[in-house]
């Protein structure tokens, strides 16, 4: 052995041992909040959140375990590269505390940006997230509503996105979605939309294990199959193209649907 190499002597062991058991207290005390956080209805879980940590969105699971700025910065580079002008005329269904919103707010010109959620405490964020960019005088419309109903916005959109947000929704519910955006789109406008693929088989009465977590398709976060999305737009105006993986860190694939 070097004699030279540092040793621990009795009180450094008592101090190890001390810091271990703090560790090990303070992960069991986080464990058992999770815990219960993860028992209540999520409107309750995101009182808790922001008593605790009023921009916990920012970390939590509106971030989708993402970074905050990488995963906004990736949806207005996405959307550049799709063609997005500040002239356009753009709509964030699902826009949460406006993760990316904030970054197209600034993109856009004046008045041009659209967002749409169901959950006022998100809205409420959004607002304050605007305030703190200074984005106050682009004039976006932010609208509560859970029914998608786009008409209300007043206006036809060239561009359209709905990050995470068929993750999270009924095949149901995401038919109304498509189908009001049907006649929110210009002619030529663009929706793209996210979804996670369900590795199979179409029939699953089984839970399967992504990413070390326990998936259910009857449940939220919901696994469809791209061919649904096609069946979906049959005697529409829209036409849909899979574009598949796009960067996004849990390997949600990109649709875009095209208004003829
Ligand atoms: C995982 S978050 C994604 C938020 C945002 N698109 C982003 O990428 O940061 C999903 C969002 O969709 C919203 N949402 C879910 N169902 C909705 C519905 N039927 N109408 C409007 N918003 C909905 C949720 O409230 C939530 O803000």
């Amino acid at each position: 052995m070097n004699d030279k190499a540092p040793t621990i002597d009795g009180v450094g062991s008592l101090l190890v041992a001390k810091d271990t058991v703090g560790v090990a207290a303070d992960w069991a005390r986080k464990s058992t909040f999770q815990a219960a956080l993860k028992v209540m209805p999520k409107h309750r879980q995101r009182i808790v959140r922001s008593r605790l940590n009023p921009r916990w969105y920012r970390w939590a699971h509106a971030a989708n375990g993402a970074h905050w700025a990488e995963m906004g910065e990736r949806q207005l580079k996405f959307l550049i590269e799709a063609g997005l002008e500040p002239s356009n005329q753009f709509l964030d269904v699902g826009c949460g505390p406006l993760r990316a919103g904030v970054h197209l707010v600034r993109y856009l010109d004046v008045g041009h940006y659209c967002g749409m959620d169901l959950d006022p405490a998100f809205l409420a964020s959004a607002r304050k997230e605007l305030e703190m960019a200074g984005l106050d005088h682009k004039d976006p419309t932010l609208l509560l509503d859970d029914s998608f109903r786009f008409k209300r916005f007043e206006r036809q959109f060239d561009f359209a996105l709905a990050q995470s947000v068929f993750t999270h929704v009924s095949f149901n519910t995401i038919t109304r979605c498509v189908s009001q955006m049907e006649t929110s789109l210009k002619p030529g406008g663009k929706f793209f939309a996210t979804f996670t693929r369900n590795p199979g088989p179409r029939l699953r009465h089984d839970s399967f294990v992504v990413g070390g977590n326990l998936r259910n398709c009857d449940r939220d976060p919901f696994y469809y199959d791209a061919d649904i999305f096609r069946w979906l737009v049959e005697g529409s105006t829209l036409d849909v193209e899979l574009i598949g993986y796009w960067g996004h860190p849990k390997d949600q694939e990109m649709l875009m649907f095209t208004k003829r």
